[in-house]
């Protein structure tokens, strides 16, 4: 290859190369069943991903963000209902707290996860608080073994948006199975990444997963029989096929990540960036935090490497929840999205491009053209 060749955040080409001819069997095999929708393959995934994240449940769905609507409808949220949340994630997460009718309260982060600080969540509750919705952001779990004593000592529900950490574990039991409800996304450059749209909700009760099958298929148990209003979202056939195929090699993948997460890590040792750090990381995303992110940025692009703004507004400034109350300053969140980087990592990218983009920023960082940062570490560690 060309070193000098563009290094995209995700090239699914590479990432798909070595498993092309069982991707075109699975394929094939949708074609020729000649069914397309709630058939033998997406009954087979369901099983398969249910028992490689050891999830009660496992019901599939159209996309992430269905996954979070269904999960906060089968869990009875609606209006007059507060959920704490993340302001530091991605749209989807708040936009399906509102769909359902409840309100997004906002919890600030921690600058050594990006992920919700368990004191802050206790800080936002009220006596109108239902439920918490967690966001293991970037492929990294939030606190959750606290987060989970916390909703239980508070007999609120815990959802868990997994849609970045397909995979991550805590302590051997895997993000999506330690809350009520756990939901995911298919979306293709996720680390169980699909071909279109998909999701997938998690299920601690039968009960439950009940719920969402009703709500997901147009609130129907039996054909033409509606019991309560729902939804149409279904994960296809072919889709379920050929994520059966990468689910296959979903470990591998995710070793890959952290493979090049460690010589990115090793490299920026001793620079004036942050690094996220905690247990269970599967690097869905690399994200650095630096006071020169755009001249990174434009460095980096000046170079032929792509990276990421993951993500420049925080929810309580997006200027859809103008009307949201906000009970607590959440100062972590707004230093964060003003300073973060996200670099490429992807399974199949080669130890050439890790090189390049490991010397690129550390080059940048050592030249003069990066000026040194005036306490980054005291700004957020206030
Ligand atoms: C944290 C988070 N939640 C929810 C979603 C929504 O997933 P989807 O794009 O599959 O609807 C995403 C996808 O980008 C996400 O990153």
């Amino acid at each position: 290859m060309n070193s000098k060749a563009m290094i995209p955040m995700v090239d699914t080409l590479a990432w798909h190369q070595p498993i092309q001819q069982e991707l075109r069997a699975a394929a094939s095999r949708v074609l020729d069943s000649g069914r397309f929708l709630m058939g033998e393959e997406v009954t087979a995934f369901e099983q398969e991903v249910g028992a490689f994240l050891q999830a009660n449940q496992a019901v599939s769905c159209g996309n992430g963000t269905d996954a979070l609507i269904l999960a906060l409808s089968a869990a009875g949220l609606g209006p007059g209902d507060e959920v704490i949340t993340t302001p530091f994630t991605f749209f989807a997460t708040a936009e399906a707290i509102v769909r359902v009718g409840a309100t997004p309260v906002f919890a600030d982060i921690e600058p050594e996860t990006f992920n919700m600080d368990p004191l802050r969540i206790q800080q936002a509750m009220t006596d109108r608080t239902r439920a918490v919705l967690v966001v293991h952001l970037f492929g990294l779990p939030a606190r959750i073994q606290e987060i989970q004593w916390l909703c239980e000592e508070h007999s609120l529900l815990l959802i868990e948006d997994c849609a970045q950490s397909f995979g991550a574990s805590v302590n051997g039991r895997m993000t999506g199975t330690w809350g009520d409800l756990g939901c995911f996304s298919f979306f293709p450059s996720k680390n169980l990444g699909g071909f279109g749209d998909g999701g997938l909700i998690t299920a601690k009760t039968e009960f439950m997963a009940e719920q969402l099958k009703v709500l997901r298929n147009h609130g129907s148990s039996i054909q033409y029989r509606h019991e309560c209003m729902g939804f149409n979202s279904r994960l296809d056939e072919m889709q379920a096929a050929l994520l059966r195929v990468k689910l296959k090699y979903i470990e591998r993948y995710n070793q890959e990540r952290k493979k090049i997460a460690e010589v990115y890590r090793s490299c920026l040792q001793g620079l004036d960036v942050l690094l996220p750090a905690g247990q269970g990381h599967v690097y869905h995303q690399f994200t650095v935090l630096t006071d020169q992110r755009d001249q990174l940025k434009a460095h980096l692009a000046s170079q032929g490497i792509a990276s990421a703004l993951y993500y420049p507004i925080p929810l309580h400034q997006q200027p859809v929840f103008r009307g949201l109350p906000i009970t607590q300053d959440l100062f972590v969140a707004e230093q964060v999205s003003r300073r973060c980087l996200s670099l490429p990592v992807f399974p199949g990218m080669t130890a050439a491009q890790v090189s390049r983009v490991a010397e690129s920023v550390s080059r940048f960082f050592l030249d003069e053209q990066a000026e040194p940062s005036y306490g980054l570490a005291g700004v957020l560690y206030k």
